[in-house]
């Protein structure tokens, strides 16, 4: 480990496994566009079971299966209720009203969480004059958020606030997964409540590109023709979601390996000089406050890549520290003694 890098930057880093390889060049293969590609047929009918739900498809990003679920559920002109620190609003370049010509109705999050009451109070009533409101947006775990987990009981309560309105509900689950594995609580019954449900497999799961959005057979349709006005209808897909089905088999569990790497790196980067970390730990994320080093985030960055950590800056004085496959408990004690030294 002595030269390489410690890369905490995201998830997003993993490589593929040696069994992914072995599936992929294994994998049958015909035009997915056709539907006929078998191993996507598999792996759409796989995570659909997985979650409860009728129908499947397998989209190349996860920003797609975000504009598959909001373009399915809401029309040019519609509303959603959406978290003001949501990835869908923060990082993926407006698309959510340059190309899915929804507005926002901005709700705060707190400390990764939403509010039913604020949710519940956002709604706009039924009125010609308005935008009208349609979807209510969710992520789990919370990106920007801190990696943080919604409880399936707050879950319930969002979504039922959203029925009470008749809005339908999208679940940015891009980390559904490690919301499943920190809390017990299965991935079908996050499904249950809502209408789409996105999640990725290029993040923890270890693959090279690929999500799937999950819904009703309807939804799906609607998906499906959403997916190919977006360009992103694919031919022999099925060498991505070999991988993709290797990871619904062999990564999940290991999962918690990450969490609690990432509680380790919390304890090691809360006694570094300056350095207070802000979030709660609940899964695979860190974000830190580094102002009291007395250097700003973006220059501190640097001297921790200069010293073989990379992380990534969320702030002015603010970084993200991210635990995947490739980090062992060593290389978090490893990076911990690096950015000690590079803080001086
Ligand atoms: C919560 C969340 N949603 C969606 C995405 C988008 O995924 P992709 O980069 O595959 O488009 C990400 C990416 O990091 C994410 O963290």
């Amino acid at each position: 480990m002595a030269d390489e890098t410690i890369n905490l930057y995201s998830d997003t880093q993993t490589l593929p496994t040696e069994a992914m390889y072995e599936a992929m060049r294994l994998a049958p293969l015909g035009d997915d566009q056709q539907q006929l590609d078998p191993t996507v047929n598999r792996l759409e009918k796989m995570s659909a079971d997985r979650c409860g739900k009728a129908a499947g498809l397998f989209v190349p990003s996860g920003m797609m299966g975000n504009l598959c679920g909001m373009m399915s559920l809401a029309a040019h002109g519609d509303e959603a209720i959406i978290d003001a620190d949501a990835h869908f609003w923060w990082y993926e370049a407006g698309s959510m009203f340059s190309v899915a010509g929804v507005a926002p109705r901005m709700v705060p999050l707190h400390d990764g969480l939403l509010d039913p009451a604020e949710v519940r109070a956002s709604v706009r009533p039924p009125d010609a004059h308005l935008p009208r409101p349609r979807v209510l947006w969710l992520e789990n775990t919370h990106n920007r958020g801190g990696g943080c987990v919604t409880p399936i009981s707050l879950h319930r309560e969002l979504c039922a606030v959203a029925r009470e309105h008749g809005l339908k509900v999208h679940l940015d689950g891009a980390r559904i997964w490690n919301a499943s594995v920190a809390t017990g609580t299965p991935v079908r019954d996050y499904a249950a409540e809502v209408d789409t449900l996105t999640f990725c497999f290029s993040k923890g799961l270890s693959c090279p590109a690929g999500s799937v959005i999950v819904g009703s057979e309807e939804v799906i349709a609607q998906a499906r023709r959403v997916r190919k006005r977006l360009g992103g209808a694919m031919r022999q897909a099925g060498v991505l979601a070999a991988c993709a089905i290797v990871a619904l088999e062999q990564q999940i569990e290991r999962l918690a390996d990450d969490h609690a790497n990432a509680a380790r790196l919390a304890g090691l980067l809360g006694e570094l000089r300056g350095v207070k970390v802000i979030n709660r730990v609940q899964t695979n994320m860190v974000f830190a406050d580094v102002a009291d080093t007395g250097v700003g985030a973006r220059d501190l960055a640097a001297r921790f890549k200069a010293a073989g950590v990379m992380v990534s800056v969320t702030g002015p004085t603010t970084i993200r520290l991210v635990t995947h496959r490739h980090i062992t408990a060593a290389a978090v004690d490893e990076a911990a003694r690096r950015m000690r030294k590079a803080i001086g």
